[in-house]
């Protein structure tokens, strides 16, 4: 394999206002400290936990790419994230401000989150958990999700979190593979204005159990007023246990590496992996990222990611990072357009929300909908934003900016992933230079490189495959059940070297910033060149009409792969022209904002694309679709009517040829 060809380039640059600066918790100083000394600059994070016996060792990689940090100290996870802040005077302040889809809302200090978990604890423990024990949480977004974890991580057991939006069968498989105990489900969560239900799921799947199951009870969060069938001696209500419980808990110390959690990713290929997580290093990452790349403030800031907690981002930076670092939070129960398109630009008015971390795909469906929406709201608190979970093509950058963050907020383009636990590359506010689009620089303590095939580094202005260089304390401690998986999967490829393998491409700029460009897996050849998703679906955002696109390589006689493209029209614009004339246009906008050889076969006008639940782009199903395949499984998908409509209006279109 060659690198990957780089055509793209952006020369807006937005450096940080002397203001910021001033008070920013990144400083230069912790930035070089951490270049000086990765190792040291990690230790000195990890102390600022509270650590029940301190470690002496920092990092034991003798046994890599399993890693052991700080392996001799203890802690408790459960116990950084709430009892140390009530006992250093903070207990009135609220850890999060909670409102549900249907406009009902709760505050919880962190007095009152401590009493809430430490009552679950000994519930849970009643009912016969203890450490290591593995724990299956199915909940909607309400504040029992995040009692429920801390109480299970404060006993030293395991939580599998599955999205509430999985199906039977995934749940099954989850609960099967991590040998869950216990099931903590609700009897519905509310999205799109409905309960759904997700007792009646839980039952299907423990039901499909012909062999039995590992499960010996499930407990039931009330959140609706949906019926629930009720298995005697199995099934009990989440406050019926919780509400009995005793007030008082200890937190018992556990080893640094003890396991925290499974987190099933199927991402957008393959079998899922449950990617295990342990406590100190991860805790430590995720708090150190948290403060230093969203530049917290908790005493003044209010924090909102708006990930569910069934993703990693959730875990990372709504349960575990923000927590430990004593932040209040709102946290949001349902959709973004329920009952209205401007509900997260109302919650953000009402709670005066500070710092707002969300995805790409987000930005751009508010892009479609047009900026009088989010302008109809006060959003002048708000003084960061960040963006993760898939490239951020330089236009949703721009919009971002200015609709969102006033023309003034930085935005930290975040690059990581469910493996990695916490941030590896980002700018940081108060010192980077920004670039739309640009993730730019690892964070400090973080190595990484852009690699040829052989290991080698590209050069400045090159892409090729990005790799993380040295160990790091969020890093997986292995999947679930089948390490060798996880050797093969991410550190086989560059064994030799010891790096690690994201399956990301990106460029190095000619400052040395780096660019991602999407999987590997979906590179195109066109021609011999290789060329990224990310850049051409950039260029096609880049243009007035377009609200999201995504391109794919679809089999070509001439050019061996050819750049197909599938787009969604901003709402303005989707009426004013034809598909052919809107195709058209587009098919020459890229060939003249990056060159020729980029420039599609074919476009597509659609209504939406298919995503994972999560919501990034399922770029192989549009492969299949483009080279004439029966559709692979979708069952991912959040929305599987979407292939439908995509097959049949790619069988209606002959191929453009010029
Ligand atoms: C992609 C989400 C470009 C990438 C935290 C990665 C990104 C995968 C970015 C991990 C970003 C995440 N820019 N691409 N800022 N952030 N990705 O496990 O392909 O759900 O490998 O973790 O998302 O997805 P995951």
């Amino acid at each position: 394999m060659t690198s990957i060809d780089s055509l793209l380039h952006e020369y807006r640059r937005f450096p940080p206002t002397p203001e910021f600066t001033k008070n920013a918790v990144a400083t230069p100083a912790l930035a070089e400290a951490a270049a000086a000394d990765q190792l040291g600059f990690w230790a000195d994070q990890a102390r600022q936990l509270h650590w029940h016996t301190p470690f002496t060792q920092t990092l034991d990689w003798s046994n890599a790419p399993f890693a052991k940090w700080f392996g001799d100290g203890t802690l408790n996870v459960a116990y950084n994230c709430l009892d140390r802040h009530v006992l250093a005077g903070n207990g009135d302040r609220v850890a999060f401000h909670w409102e549900g889809e249907p406009g009902d809302s709760r505050s919880l200090t962190y007095a009152e989150l401590t009493a809430q978990v430490k009552k679950a604890a000994n519930a849970l423990a009643a009912l016969g958990v203890v450490q290591g024990d593995r724990i299956a949480v199915y909940l909607p977004v309400v504040p029992e999700a995040v009692i429920a974890m801390l109480a299970i991580a404060r006993l030293g057991a395991v939580h599998s979190v599955v999205f509430g939006g999985f199906s039977a069968d995934s749940l099954r498989a989850r609960i099967d593979d991590a040998q869950a105990k216990l099931v903590i489900t609700a009897d519905g969560g509310w999205r799109k204005g409905k309960a759904f239900p997700l007792k009646a799921t839980v039952d299907a799947a423990l039901d499909q159990a012909p062999e039995g199951t590992s499960v010996e009870h499930v407990l039931v969060v009330k959140r609706s007023e949906n019926d629930v069938e009720w298995t005697e001696g199995r099934d009990l209500w989440w406050h019926d246990v919780v509400d009995a419980a005793d007030a008082e808990h200890e937190a018992e110390a556990f080893e640094s590496e003890n396991p925290l959690f499974i987190l099933y990713t199927s991402g957008t290929t393959g079998k899922p992996k449950g990617i295990l997580h342990s406590s100190g290093g991860y805790l430590t990452h995720t708090s150190s990222t948290h403060r230093n790349v969203f530049d917290l403030h908790p005493e003044t800031d209010v924090y909102w990611c708006t990930a569910d907690v069934g993703w990693i981002t959730g875990h990372s930076y709504v349960i575990y990072g923000p927590l430990a670092n004593g932040a209040t939070q709102l946290l949001y129960e349902g959709t973004p357009d329920t009952p209205h398109p401007g509900r997260w630009w109302e919650l953000i008015e009402k709670y005066k929300v500070s710092i707002f971390y969300t995805a790409p795909t987000a930005i751009r469906s508010f892009m479609k909908l047009g900026r009088e929406i989010p302008d109809a709201f006060d959003l002048s608190s708000v003084r960061v934003l960040g963006s993760v979970g898939e490239p951020i093509n330089p236009e949703a950058w721009i919009w971002y900016r200015d609709v969102i963050g006033g023309g003034s907020a930085p935005i930290v383009d975040t690059w990581w992933q469910t493996e990695t636990g916490g941030i590896m590359v980002s700018p940081l506010p108060g010192i980077t230079s920004l670039k739309p689009g640009s993730a730019q620089t690892p964070v400090p303590g973080i190595s990484i490189a852009v690699v040829n095939d052989d290991g080698s580094e590209v050069e400045k202005g090159s892409g090729g495959l990005l790799v993380v260089t040295e160990p790091w304390p969020g890093m997986a401690r292995g999947i679930w059940g089948a390490p060798d998986r996880f050797v093969e999967t991410y550190w086989s490829k560059f064994a030799e070297q010891g790096y690690y393998f994201a399956g990301d491409g990106a460029r190095l700029d000619d400052d040395g910033d780096l660019w991602l460009l999407g999987r590997v897996d979906d590179v195109m050849n066109v021609s011999g060149h290789r060329l990224s998703t990310a850049e051409i679906e950039s260029a096609l955002v880049s243009h007035p009409m377009v609200a999201e696109s995504a391109v794919v390589g679809a089999d070509d006689e001439t050019t061996g792969q050819a750049v197909v493209a599938f787009v969604i029209l901003r709402a303005d614009h989707a009426e004013s022209q034809t598909p052919d004339e809107a195709s058209a246009a587009l098919r020459a906008h890229v060939a003249t904002s990056i060159g020729a050889i980029a420039r599609p076969r074919q476009i597509f006008i659609v209504a939406e694309l298919p995503k994972t639940r999560s919501g990034k782009i399922m770029r192989r199903l549009l492969r299949d679709v483009a080279e004439g395949r029966a559709i692979g499984d979708t069952t991912t998908l959040a929305d599987a009517n979407v292939m439908q409509l995509i097959s049949e209006k790619f069988a209606a279109v002959p191929a453009t040829e010029d």
